[in-house]
């Protein structure tokens, strides 16, 4: 009986205080008068069930769509779709602060990555010394390399079409991409086109890896709760690898090896023009020679973001363009002609291919309505606070802007948002700038803009005009050509295409 009626109490006086929490999150909060749905300002589960299960590319659109520009999606975060506000939290000079979500990204060994340093200062310094390998003349010198890739790709795809049968361009737009950065990081390429399969599982466990942090974030130990000793022991004693560990070990021995290497040949390594090349060169903030793991960091950085984000582009580009015929005939008119009046007898350059205006244009605008990342890049607003549409947002409070959702505002790109439009790139010189200084497909123009954003372009432009010089193309299943699962990066499955060889064009190499 008391035992009862003190388990009662116990019952009575938790649920009191829920309520209670419940009542000051909905009508006393700071961020009260922000609209949103009533489930996401009672508790983060609202956001949190929509990262685990991968909808967020359609959750934050469809959120925004409903309740307008400055949306509350947890108790204590808000997502916002503004034109100036994005300059004020990602531009150059007052950019603001990122939150303790992205300390889920920092590699378990190694030293801190740059993407995931919060603290400016150290950002600026760490970026810049990297930042010589990613500049576009550095990207293109190592432009050969990331053509072997893709003749590979094109003589393999090839192979696979004349079985007639749909070839599935998630899987082999992906391997291609991986391979390419093999090169950029390692010097050679990881194997993944050659063998036709996914080497060390290396793609396999990076989105694994993207599938945890991506949501581990918003809790607390964040990454901890797995790659602490006691939970890595105990996943080793199951006798469950941990194979991301074991990528950090075979890249440890490759920047080892180049290391030593190098240190034969008397610290030359001219004929070796990649990036690894560069981060061996860095210096840290007192001048002298990088640490091993820093340099091992920055090539880890590398894989985990240049790849699968890269291939994302491509599987948009090959998309969108599939998807309007008129676009595809176009566009494929474009690249032939120039490949004609030039008599390529190589493949087509990146620098050639900006001679391509309608090439740009479509790829510019596929990456526009499906841009790589589409969670919310997180900052603090900044000490003033932040106002957008006459909502204001307290200083420090967790906000950020959706790439996705900026690149879809009717107010900056007009009625026809949603829609695939190449032509609204080439109406005038004032519009495409315009165009483009509100884009966040790339994360905004400011000082934490992609990084890798070059290798990228390069990629995704001579990929695109080779693709469809060679072939011709027809994505199966067009009123659901894929399923995507956003895990952080907005990642497209089962992208099936049916390719043919196109006989008057055969391939280069
Ligand atoms: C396509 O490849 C992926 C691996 O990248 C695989 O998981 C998927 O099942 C494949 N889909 C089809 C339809 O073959
Ligand atoms: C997006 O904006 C950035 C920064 O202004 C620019 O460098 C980039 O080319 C733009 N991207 C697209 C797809 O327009």
């Amino acid at each position: 009986m008391a035992f009862a009626s003190t388990g009662w109490t116990a019952v009575i006086s938790l649920s009191g205080a829920i309520l209670g929490l419940f009542i000051y999150r909905v009508c006393l909060h700071p961020l009260s008068s922000i609209p949103g749905p009533l489930s996401a300002k009672l508790s983060g589960s609202w956001r949190n069930t929509r990262y685990w299960r991968g909808t967020w590319h359609n959750d934050i659109v469809d959120v925004h769509k409903r309740y307008g520009p400055v949306v509350r999606i947890a108790p204590n975060e808000v997502s916002i779709v503004d034109q100036q506000a994005m300059k004020t939290l990602y531009g150059h000079g007052s950019n603001a602060a990122k939150t303790q979500w992205y300390a889920t990204w920092n590699p378990p060994i190694g030293a801190p990555a740059f993407f995931a340093v919060r603290e400016k200062k150290l950002h600026s310094f760490l970026r810049k010394r990297v930042s010589g390998a990613y500049t576009m003349s550095a990207i293109l010198k190592y432009e050969p390399r990331i053509q072997a890739c893709l003749d590979l790709l094109l003589r393999k795809l090839q192979n696979h079409a004349v079985s007639g049968k749909a070839v599935n361009m998630s899987e082999w737009t992906n391997a291609f991409a991986f391979d390419v950065i093999g090169q950029l990081a390692y010097g050679s390429p990881l194997g993944h086109l050659d063998t036709e399969s996914d080497v060390m599982e290396l793609r396999k466990n990076i989105f694994n890896l993207f599938f945890l942090a991506a949501n581990m974030g918003h809790y607390s130990g964040q990454m901890k709760l797995f790659t602490n000793p006691l939970t890595q022991s105990i996943l080793a004693l199951c006798g469950i690898k941990n194979r991301i560990a074991e990528f950090q070990e075979w890249s440890s021995n490759r920047v080892q090896a180049r290391i030593d290497a190098l240190e034969r040949n008397g610290g030359s390594d001219k004929d070796r023009p990649d990036m690894l090349a560069h981060f061996l060169n860095m210096k840290d903030t007192k001048g002298n020679r990088v640490r091993t793991e820093e340099v091992l960091s920055e090539a880890l950085n590398l894989v985990g973001a240049g790849a699968d984000t890269t291939s994302i582009a491509i599987r948009a580009c090959i998309h969108a363009i599939c998807s309007r015929k008129i676009v595809y005939n176009r566009l494929q008119a474009e690249i032939d002609e120039y490949y004609n009046e030039n008599t390529l007898t190589q493949p087509i350059t990146y620098l050639q291919c900006q001679n391509l205006p309608y090439l740009v244009a479509a790829t510019r605008e596929a990456m526009r309505l499906l841009p790589s990342i589409v969670y919310q890049l997180l900052r603090h607003a900044p000490e003033a606070g932040l106002t957008v549409n006459d909502k204001f947002i307290p200083p420090g409070t967790p906000v950020g802007i959706s790439p996705i959702v900026q690149n879809r505002d009717p107010k900056i790109w007009g009625d026809n948002a949603q829609e695939f439009w190449p032509e609204r790139w080439l109406e005038s010189e004032a519009k495409s700038r315009y165009l483009e200084s509100n884009n966040m497909t790339f994360g905004g123009s400011g000082p934490r803009m992609c990084v890798g954003r070059n290798i990228a372009l390069v990629e995704v432009h001579k990929s695109v005009a080779q693709l469809l010089r060679h072939f011709d193309m027809k994505v199966d299943n067009e009123d659901k050509p894929w399923h995507i699962t956003s895990y952080w990066f907005a990642y497209q499955h089962d992208f099936m295409v049916q390719l043919t060889p196109r006989e008057k064009y055969p391939l280069m190499a």
